[in-house]
């Protein structure tokens, strides 16, 4: 021991004191002593060198920039032996602070989960946790320590590519997966080996791009900022998450790069964050293509004055800081201050303890990972549609088609790096691991494959088949970032596909494997049962046997609306009412007469091609099973005061034939406001495991801080009067179980 302690540099033997050994979270004093010493004690260019993140540049290059201290951070680079390098680089040399390693570890590392969008279908926060604990411990074993995740975007526009990236359209349901992402990553002690630490990106609106158009401007004022894009991320700080990335977009004319507001008058001083913010990928750079800034360093000056800790690739703070500071454009004391943020998470990391990976290589598919995956996808599936087709029955022989039914790269998703396609289990081998007599006849190669060529093939191909089972959707790379759509309608020639297999005559079981709500309305008709898996990862096609086959009820619901057709974008559960709310008998196009004369009597909020409401809702989801609920109460009428709660307490039995899960959503409405209040709001889940017969007492609590929200002259607010609580399956009004009215006084 004593032989170790020698051999490590001087600024260890530092952290080793102050933090007795075990640096964990906050250590209060001990913390801040370390964390002066180290800055206190560093020139204005090494402070800057902590606030410079690089990509993989060369070893050489990078090798060279870790020793003269002037990178703080290093993203892209995997190469074990050259992170060696470059990690004893920077502790060998003057200033000895470890570099920062990170990688986009997005849902998954080698083994890759459900897209966080089909995470959030599964309702189900432990899921979500131990899923990416998983991902940081794989991570962890080639030396990551920080990963950019979770997207806390809120996207009410599936056009926009990467809202597969995120939790969905809720803000509270995006709190809530957005806190157990980060607990999962993070653990309970980040300088544990196998933690690594959190980014709440994109901080913040980025999700609301015009017309779902990425990087594009966003128009949000205060109010709705502060009730619906900005709760996702005040949870993420309360969950301790170490670092937030800001985003491209420039709302209301502000590049997040550059907004004082979002960075420091509200992340730093109100919700009392003390970790870094890192830019995105050279949005510094960025804020002069939007006009903000003249030229590189009047971006930098820009950036760091705003509150913006590291510059990721731009190159802007190392190479304008410091004559800003010359200049006394930007004050020292900021850059001291943002390279504290810097070091003081590498300290809670345990970094200047053990820089070096620890975390063995065997980690990498472990079975209890593979396992974690295969739950993960099963849960994330969401049943659209059944007409007792599923799950099957005497189904010996099975067709399977379609582009995604063995498709091993493409059903991993979006914003996978590390995770190969060698590992993945697809439909096709699943189906015949399972022992099936399959035939597998794709039909088309990819999803926007055209060519109808193989479809006759197809029929021939069914005429002896029990079942078919459709794999489609859309390959990874038509979501995800930069990558938006204006046609979400099925691609190629999937949708005649699915048409041709209808005329077969045989069941037909569409699986959907996609990076967004697509708008399948045109083909429901021609299925028997729609699953829709999202891009469901490495185990997606041993969910989907286990689903079709009943031995898994499908439990996922919808944690975004699905539109109609694109043009009826955006729509989502939780607007506000409008003066003239749609009542759901509106005339149609087909309705309205020849030469029909001007009226707008009756007229209300609506579309006359596509009606009011989405294709599909928020929160919907069927299951093989039904479920009964009953005993409803809630704990008193009358509720005051921020401390106080709402329980709400009801049981629910699986009356059905198979074990299942149902998940409870408790939703409110405001009835009056100084605003206009949203026509309904989750603030409350649980899924609920059940056997067969089995029945369980439930209670929901909501505090009442959670029905505050930001008003009039942007003060969050808890008002008084009366408001609707409700217990659904769903956010559509007929999945209403239970309802009652309450008073705040
Ligand atoms: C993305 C971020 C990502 C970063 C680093 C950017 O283009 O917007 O989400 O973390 O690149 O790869």
């Amino acid at each position: 021991m004593i032989k170790d302690i020698i051999k490590l540099a001087p600024i260890a033997l530092l952290a080793l004191s102050a933090c007795g050994g075990g640096g964990t979270v906050n250590n209060g004093n001990a913390e801040d002593r370390f964390v002066d010493s180290v800055v206190n004690s560093l020139s204005l260019k090494h402070k800057i060198g902590q606030l410079n993140q690089v990509t993989a540049v060369g070893v050489e290059e990078m090798e060279k920039l870790a020793a003269e201290g002037m990178m703080g951070s290093i993203l892209n680079e995997t190469n074990l032996d050259n992170l060696h390098r470059i990690q004893k680089a920077a502790v060998d040399n003057p200033p000895h602070i470890p570099v920062l390693i990170s990688r986009d570890v997005i849902h998954g590392y080698k083994t890759i989960f459900p897209i966080p969008l089909g995470q959030a279908a599964s309702f189900d926060p432990e899921l979500v946790r131990q899923g990416s604990e998983i991902s940081a411990i794989e991570a962890a074993s080639d030396g990551i320590r920080w990963t950019f995740a979770p997207m806390l975007d809120i996207a009410r526009d599936p056009r926009w590519g990467r809202i597969a990236e995120g939790y969905g359209e809720d803000a509270y349901l995006t709190s809530v997966m957005g806190a157990a992402a980060v607990k999962g990553y993070q653990g309970d002690d980040l300088s544990k080996e196998t933690s690594i630490a959190a980014c709440a990106k994109h901080f913040v609106g980025y999700g609301a791009a015009t017309a779902g158009r990425d990087y594009n401007s966003t128009f949000i004022p205060m109010r709705l900022l502060r009730n619906v894009y900005l709760p996702p991320f005040r949870a993420a700080a309360q969950a301790g998450c170490a670092t937030y990335m800001s985003s491209f977009n420039d709302n209301d004319g502000v590049p997040s790069t550059g907004n004082k507001l979002i960075l420091t008058d509200i992340l730093r001083n109100e919700w009392k964050f003390d970790g870094f913010v890192v830019s995105d990928w050279f949005s510094v750079g960025e804020m002069i293509n939007h006009g903000f800034a003249a030229d590189m360093k009047d971006a930098a000056e820009k950036a760091i004055n705003a509150g913006l800790d590291m510059d990721m690739v731009a190159n802007a703070y190392k190479d304008y800081l410091e004559t800003l500071v010359s200049e006394g454009k930007v004050s020292e004391s900021k850059i001291t201050e943002a390279c504290k943020n810097v070091v003081r998470i590498k300290y809670r990391l345990g970094l200047f303890q053990n820089p070096y990976p620890t975390v063995s290589q065997d980690v990498k598919y472990a079975p209890e990972h593979l396992e974690a995956a295969l739950h993960a996808a099963e849960q994330s599936a969401v049943m659209l549609k059944n007409n007792g087709a599923l799950p099957l029955k005497n189904v010996k022989k099975i067709l399977l088609c379609g582009p995604m039914a063995d498709a091993p790269h493409d059903q991993l998703g979006t914003w996978v790096f590390d995770g190969e396609k060698s590992h993945t289990i697809t439909p096709l081998a699943a189906f015949k691991e399972a022992g099936y007599d399959v035939t597998y006849v794709a039909g088309l190669t990819y999803s926007r494959d055209s060519n109808t060529s193989k479809f006759a093939e197809v029929t021939r191909a069914a005429k002896s088949a029990d079942a078919i089972i459709f794999v489609g959707g859309e390959e990874s790379i038509l979501s995800g970032e930069a990558h938006c759509l204006s046609n979400l309608n099925l691609q190629g020639a999937q949708s005649e596909l699915l048409e041709t297999l209808k005329k077969t005559g045989k069941p037909v079981v569409a699986v959907i494997m996609a990076g967004r709500p697509l708008t399948i309305t045109d083909d429901i008709k021609n299925t028997d049962a729609i699953l829709y898996m999202f891009h469901p990862g490495t185990m997606g096609g041993n969910a989907l046997v286990n689903l079709v086959a009943g031995k898994v009820t499908p439990s996922g619901k919808l944690p975004a609306s699905f539109p109609k057709n694109a043009g009826q974008i955006p729509v989502y559960y939780n607007q506000n009412n409008t003066g003239r709310p749609a009542s759901g008998n509106e005339i149609l196009l087909d309705d309205i007469p020849a030469e029909a004369g001007q009226t707008s009597l009756g007229c209300t909020s609506y579309m006359l091609d596509t009606g009011f409401g989405p294709l599909y809702p928020f929160g919907y989801g069927l299951s093989y099973t039904e479920f009964a609920f009953s005993d409803f109460s809630v704990n008193k009428t009358e509720f005051s005061g921020e401390n106080d709660e709402i329980k709400v307490s009801f049981t629910i039995k699986n009356t059905g034939n198979y074990e299942g899960a149902e998940v409870a959503q408790l939703y409110v409405r405001d009835l009056v406001g100084s605003i206009t209040r949203p026509i309904k709001e989750l603030k409350g889940f649980k899924k609920v495991y059940l056997q067969k017969g089995e029945q369980q007492n439930v209670e929901i609590t909501v505090p009442l801080s959670s029905l505050k929200f930001y008003g009039l002259d942007d003060k969050e607010i808890l008002e008084k009067g009366e408001f609707e609580v409700w217990i659904a399956t769903s956010s559509a009004n007929e999945d209403i179980k239970w309802k009652t009215k309450i008073t705040v006084k």
